[in-house]
């Protein structure tokens, strides 16, 4: 099975190590075990007394009740035995596709997104339908055009909401109507949510699930909950047929997620007010200066995210995004993505949500290059 580069993570693969001003990050700044006991009232010494009676066999294979039941507690109505654990999203994102897709399926899939979504399906040989989100559409979804592109073959939409580069946010009237779309041709509707539950106000972000029978969530503790070296994500439905599916095809790959991953994800999931409150404030305070970063700069452009922890912003400057980027981090120690590794040319992305001074250092310090090149 032949399949493309993963731009993106190859680029964060080559470049990160290098990064004085890392703002190639996605995740909302990052964990240490030390301060996610602190935020769940934890004292380390008890915890890890307690932790060293853990047997480290399986354990639960489809995740402890503690794991599924924190998962349930971050949707409105999903019942615990519809979560299937997996090897973060990046895992999810595989299984599900290559659970339910083959060669004579098509899809449509939203761009920019994380590249599994259109590069795994194809891979396959399935045909891959591309629905563009233009920057005069804030980058949310033509519904028009996406309605056109479905037919009685189109398997599955996918979309990732909030939006990865983009920070776009679907609105939940769209939603229903992009269900409506998938329903009208009995279609499966994946929603990467990876970036789900950190909204401007403190409200419920809806999820596919709410509005959709035959829709399918992704999610992780890797961005917003900052703890990616989890490595624990899910795959959940209100379908139960799609997770027997998944269920058969996971014997053959993951067996189960480790159980050390499953004990401190069940713990940040039973405090997540705590870590959803400390990275609100820091996403907030980071858009904020971001924003006025744009505003303040004649040679950028963008459209200012609505949620998520990135942002795609357009430079005025005759230069390919890879090797912008790449002079930036060799001249000024600034890690960005290229807009290339999305499809998106003449951009690039600016993860934000990680210390104000790192973030404010870094977008000085792009600025100097924009004017001196
Ligand atoms: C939209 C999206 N989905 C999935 C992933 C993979 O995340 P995880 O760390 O949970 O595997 C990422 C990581 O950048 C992402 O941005």
């Amino acid at each position: 099975m032949k399949i493309d580069t993963f731009k993106v993570e190859r680029w964060m693969n080559d470049f990160e190590e290098r990064a004085v001003y890392n703002l190639g990050e996605t995740c909302i700044d990052s964990l240490s075990l030390k301060e996610l006991l602190k935020l769940c009232d934890k004292e380390p010494e008890d915890y890890f007394m307690e932790l060293s009676e853990t047997r480290l066999a399986y354990s639960h294979i489809f995740g402890s009740p503690e794991l599924r039941e924190g998962i349930s507690s971050l949707y409105e109505k999903l019942d615990p035995e519809n979560i299937v654990p997996t090897h973060g999203a990046v895992g999810a994102n595989n299984m599900i596709i290559t659970t339910l897709i083959s060669r004579e399926d098509n899809m449509v899939c939203v761009l920019p997104t994380y590249q599994q979504h259109y590069s795994i399906p194809a891979s396959i040989g399935a045909e891959v339908r591309v629905l563009k989100l233009a920057m005069e559409n804030d980058y949310l979804p033509d519904l028009k055009e996406l309605r056109r592109m479905v037919d009685k073959n189109t398997k599955m939409i996918t979309i990732n909401n909030p939006n990865n580069p983009t920070g776009s946010l679907i609105p939940l009237d769209m939603l229903k109507e992009i269900a409506e779309i998938a329903r009208s041709v009995d279609a499966y509707l994946l929603s990467d949510e990876v970036y789900r539950s950190i909204s401007e106000d403190g409200s419920y972000m809806p999820s596919v699930l709410d509005v959709y029978e035959k829709g399918i969530s992704v999610g992780s503790m890797s961005k917003s909950f900052s703890l990616a070296g989890l490595r624990m994500g899910w795959i959940a439905s209100n379908d139960l047929e799609v997770i027997e599916q998944v269920k058969e095809r996971r014997d053959y790959d993951t067996i189960s997620c480790g159980v050390l991953d499953d004990k401190l994800a069940s713990l940040a999931l039973a405090n997540k007010e705590a870590i959803i409150e400390r990275n609100r404030n820091i996403v907030l305070k980071n858009r904020a200066i971001l924003d006025k970063w744009v505003n303040e700069t004649p040679e950028v452009r963008y459209v200012r995210p609505a949620a998520g922890t990135t942002a795609l912003v357009y430079y005025d400057k005759d230069i390919p995004s890879y090797d912008l980027c790449k002079k930036l981090i060799e001249t000024k120690g600034v890690l960005f993505t290229p807009g290339s590794c999305f499809e998106m040319e003449g951009a690039v992305r600016i993860g934000y949500a990680f210390d104000s001074k790192t973030l404010r250092e870094g977008l000085d310090k792009f600025t100097e290059f924009l004017r001196q090149e």
